[in-house]
């Protein structure tokens, strides 16, 4: 999945060689001489940030991240930096590399390295000629030097790790990754890392009368599951617990509301990126043993026309004992998530945040640079989750989220409809949700950003893992 990272006294003497600095000048003796040091400060004065010398037996490279208008559009172009290096190495068939922060930004630095590991992440798994693919990095060695610890490579290394985790799960289809083999990845994850897991079968998820999940799994030969993940450190920092929702959808072909093809259906095994943001989330959190008490809740199933599908019309019973009116079957993902933050009030949460890839309209809105939120949590832990947003450049955007939005699926025969009509599809769609809530909430619609078509740099193509990083970080500042 990704090169390894290790933190050392010495780089080994064969391996390619960077300099991360902010000048010429304060490169470390011996390695350049004073003509080729004259000529990397003409490059720098040039605004190039990428310089390499070729030695034969390896070739030295000199990165300079520069300062930007905050810190965070500092730490992302760091990031892109370091893909930038990353393509560059493969191609010169390089298979180690050593970093070195000679007087650059120790944020900066580790942005670079964050950049260059995430870049390098390929799923490979379905490929015959894996071998002749694969990226030619295999080691990248941190030079230990005050700047950055071990600890924080080690931090980082575990994000990293989480995020490809993240990354793998979305990259599988359906025809591998149902509800029980999520569940049972889930599991494999939380032994590695230390979390527990609980899987929910059908009987389970019956007897709790789980209506919406029920519903969108009658159309699958498959049953569903709802899983309840926990990182549970000794001395956690909070007392009420925070609980993470994910949509955990491993296909959706939009049911009998069929979704129409060619196109609309073909990254539908994206549709459990927000379970695989929750998974990603807590084994980064119990690796780095990060003292909050997180819980992680997934339900899933896939959503099918088969014989016995849930149909246009029906309503249906949720656990809370709400009835909703099914207008359309590609509203799934409401479904399946209003049994689970129902689910969730038994834990008296301190904050629910729940990820999905939820509306179309998310997308058509604000793209796949960012992710739609909105939610009735106070303005304080809104605005730490979007701080903790810039920061790792997985940015939120808040859509407004007035009642009078919920008048719109309001339906005449039952509690609600689970379609809002032509306008505001991601508010509604919200709406819908916070009728399960007696909580602090935020929601996260990460339709845009959860999969990409096309090459996204460090994001790569495919799954991205995106709420990892971002859920991560907001941990990370709540644990001080
Ligand atoms: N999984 C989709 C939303 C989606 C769209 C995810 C694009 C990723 C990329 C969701 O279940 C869905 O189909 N939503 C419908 C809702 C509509 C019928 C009210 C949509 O957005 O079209
Ligand atoms: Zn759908
Ligand atoms: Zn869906």
């Amino acid at each position: 999945m990704y090169p390894k990272l290790k933190y050392h006294t010495t780089i080994p003497e064969k391996a390619d060689r960077v300099f991360v600095t902010d000048a010429a000048t304060s490169l470390p003796a011996g390695w350049f001489t004073p003509e080729e040091l004259d000529w990397i400060s003409g490059k720098f004065e040039k605004e190039e940030t990428l310089i390499s010398i070729n030695r034969f037996a390896y070739q030295l490279h000199v990165a300079r991240p520069s300062e930007k208008k905050t810190l965070a559009a500092g730490l992302e172009a760091s990031r892109n930096l370091g893909y930038t290096l990353a393509k560059k190495l493969n191609q010169a068939k390089v298979q180690e590399v050593g970093l070195v922060c000679s007087n650059a930004n120790s944020g900066f630095f580790m942005g670079l390295v964050e950049g260059l590991m995430l870049g390098s992440y390929q799923f490979l798994k379905y490929k015959s000629d894996a071998d002749k693919l694969k990226n030619s990095i295999e080691k990248v060695w941190i030079e230990a030097n005050d700047a950055v610890s071990e600890q924080e490579i080690q931090d980082l290394k575990q994000v990293v790790k989480a995020v490809g985790h993240a990354r793998d799960l979305v990259n599988e289809p359906q025809s591998f990754l149902n509800a029980t083999q999520f569940a049972d990845e889930m599991k494999r994850l939380g032994k590695e890392a230390g979390f527990s897991v609980e899987t929910l079968n059908k009987a389970k998820i019956e007897a709790l009368k789980m209506g919406g999940l029920l519903a969108v799994n009658k159309g699958s030969v498959q049953p569903p599951t709802f899983n309840i993940l926990e990182w549970k450190p000794e001395n956690p920092v909070n007392e009420k617990p925070f609980v993470l929702v994910g949509k955990g959808l491993v296909y959706d072909t939009g049911g009998l509301s069929l979704k129409p093809t060619p196109g609309s259906m073909d990254s539908m095994k994206c549709d459990m990126a927000g379970g695989a943001a929750v998974v990603g989330t807590l084994y980064a959190l119990a690796k780095n043993e990060v003292p909050v008490h997180v819980i992680g809740l997934v339900p899933s199933t896939d959503n099918r026309p088969g014989l016995d599908a849930y149909t246009p019309g029906d309503v249906i019973t949720m656990s809370s004992g709400h009835t909703v009116e099914v207008l359309n079957t590609d509203a799934e993902g409401r479904l399946i998530l209003g049994d689970a933050l129902h689910y969730a009030k038994r834990y008296n949460p301190e904050l629910v945040i729940d990820l999905a890839t939820l509306t179309g309209a998310a997308v058509m809105a604000i793209g796949t640079n960012a992710t739609v939120c909105m939610g009735t949590a106070d303005e304080t832990n809104m605005l730490n989750l979007k701080k903790a947003g810039d920061l790792v450049h997985e940015r939120l955007a808040e859509l407004p989220f007035w009642d009078d939005y919920a008048d719109l699926i309001k339906s005449d025969i039952a509690d609600m409809k689970n379609i809002g009509g032509r306008y505001a599809g991601a508010i509604t769609a919200g709406k819908f949700l916070e009728k399960f809530t007696d909580y602090p909430w935020i929601h996260l619609d990460i339709a845009g950003p959860a999969f990409l078509e096309s090459d996204g740099g460090y994001r790569g193509k495919g799954g991205t893992g995106v709420g990892v990083r971002l859920l991560y970080q907001f941990f990370k500042n709540i644990a001080g």
